[in-house]
């Protein structure tokens, strides 16, 4: 047998989830609309048309998920917060009964013995403010320390772990750019504003977050593909440096005090998305953005392979590698341990954030309860084992790796995907809202248990 693997005594062993994709409850008790009420009430939007306007009922349901996640043993729940059932209106006049909701949410994993660890937004955004403009517009900063400020006042003597932003690329790239997820535009010119003002906002939020919660860390999450030329061609270097600007450098390095990358603003600007150049950043804003904070979150689960498709090529085709169902999730994303490894060592020897955490890492496998109502799971445990391996890996090599949070705590409403990916280390049948432990959850209480296997 291999050597067991044994993690650092206080390493914190949670899982995560997001409101949108669990909580449904989407217009009860006075709580607001969001973007992505609205784009998955847009008939195309999402596979199937599936929307969270029920999702797991988590909002209902909230006492029995935190006596599963007894179950597993968990040490940390992440989990995040809707914007709109706070404020409905994205500002102004609070929703007592959706602040009321997360406070006994709170109370009661304290209870538990389980540290919650809040994520400010996690991308459903207030209607209002989106039909002000949204994120490419600055006042959506402003609304959002607003939020901040009336969270951290309520639950800050109880919550000492918050994250300000899940993955603003994704939001500023998927939401504004692309148009693959809420609000569904199309313009790389707002991604960029988008980008901007989620930074900004993360920045203001800070200093709030730590006047209203003595003693409490603070931190953001990213999301970290590792990001690999097929060969040492010049070509297939040229995508993963755009993409890597793109999807992680944009927002790394401003948070740590080196401003925009001036590759990227050469790419933006020969794309025509900076007609102005960077009008929209203000006197003191980059000081701002690189506020120091005291951990950085990373979400991994793949890595992406770059290839140009010979010299002539338009560098901007990506062809992934060819697939091996058993080296790919059901997302279609490759199964690759040792990039975490490597992008824990490069995010910590290159930025050095003080401490980092995986705040999201898990794998899509839709493994049915047999007869007698096992979920075998055995692809996720193997995804998992070997993903933990490699995180300890980056330990060893003194990265400061302070927990890790599996995605997700249950099957859940994939965004664009809808309910057809299940991420869950619980199974969710959405007709009866029955749970069952997957066998990913019995090893992972195991794991837990003894702090590695
Ligand atoms: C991440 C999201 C999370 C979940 C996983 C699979 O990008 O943060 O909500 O959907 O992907």
């Amino acid at each position: 047998m291999a050597n067991k693997i044994i993690f650092p005594e206080s390493f914190l062993w949670g899982a995560a989830t997001a409101s949108y994709q669990i909580e449904g409850a989407w217009d009860r008790h006075g709580k607001g609309e969001s973007t992505w009420d609205r784009f998955s009430h847009t008939p195309g939007k999402i596979r199937n048309n599936d929307t969270g306007d029920v999702a797991n009922d988590h909002y209902r349901l909230w006492k029995k998920d935190i006596g599963l996640m007894r179950k597993i043993g968990l040490q940390a729940y992440r989990f995040s917060i809707s914007w709109p059932r706070v404020l409905p209106a994205g500002r102004g006049k609070v929703n007592q009964k959706g602040l009321d909701f997360y406070s006994k949410l709170v109370d009661e994993l304290l209870k538990a013995k389980i540290t919650p660890f809040v994520t400010l937004f996690h991308w459903d955004l207030p209607q209002t403010l989106e039909e002000e403009g949204g994120w490419p517009n600055r006042s959506t900063a402003e609304a959002f320390v607003e939020y901040t400020d009336v969270i951290t006042r309520s639950l800050g003597d109880r919550v000492k772990n918050w994250i300000t932003h899940n993955e603003p690329a994704v939001v500023a790239w998927m939401g504004y750019a692309t148009g693959h997820h809420a609000p569904g535009l199309k313009d790389y010119g707002l991604g960029v504003r988008a980008a901007h003002h989620l930074l900004l906002s993360h920045g203001q939020a800070v200093p709030v977050i730590r006047r209203n919660s003595p003693d409490a860390e603070v931190g953001i999450t990213l999301d970290i593909s590792w990001r690999y030329p097929a060969s040492n061609s010049r070509l297939d270097r040229e995508l993963v440096r755009r993409d890597d600007g793109k999807w992680f450098r944009w927002f790394a390095d401003p948070l740590y005090g080196r401003g925009y990358p001036s590759d990227k603003v050469t790419d933006f600007t020969t794309m025509g998305a900076l007609p102005n150049g960077l009008d929209f950043v203000q006197t003191g804003d980059m000081d701002t953005i690189a506020t120091p904070t005291d951990f950085l979150g990373m979400n991994y689960y793949s890595r992406s392979v770059y290839r140009a498709d010979g010299e002539d090529n338009d560098p901007q085709t990506v062809f992934p590698q060819p697939k091996m169902p058993e080296h790919w999730t059901e997302m279609g994303w490759e199964i690759y341990p040792d990039g975490l490894t490597s992008i824990l060592g490069r995010v910590y020897f290159n930025y050095q954030p003080r401490k980092l955490y995986i705040t999201e890492n898990g794998a899509s496998y839709s493994t049915p309860p047999d007869e007698k109502g096992n979920v075998a799971d055995e692809l996720r445990t193997h995804y998992l084992r070997t993903h933990f391996a490699a995180a300890h890996r980056a330990i060893q090599m003194g990265v400061p790796l302070a927990g890790y949070f599996v995605w997700s705590l249950m099957d859940n409403f994939e965004w664009s995907w809808g309910y057809m990916q299940r991420f869950g280390l619980i199974w969710v049948d959405y007709e009866s809202q029955r749970r069952i432990l997957k066998d990913s959850a019995k090893w992972y209480r195991r794991v837990i248990r003894k702090n590695g296997f």
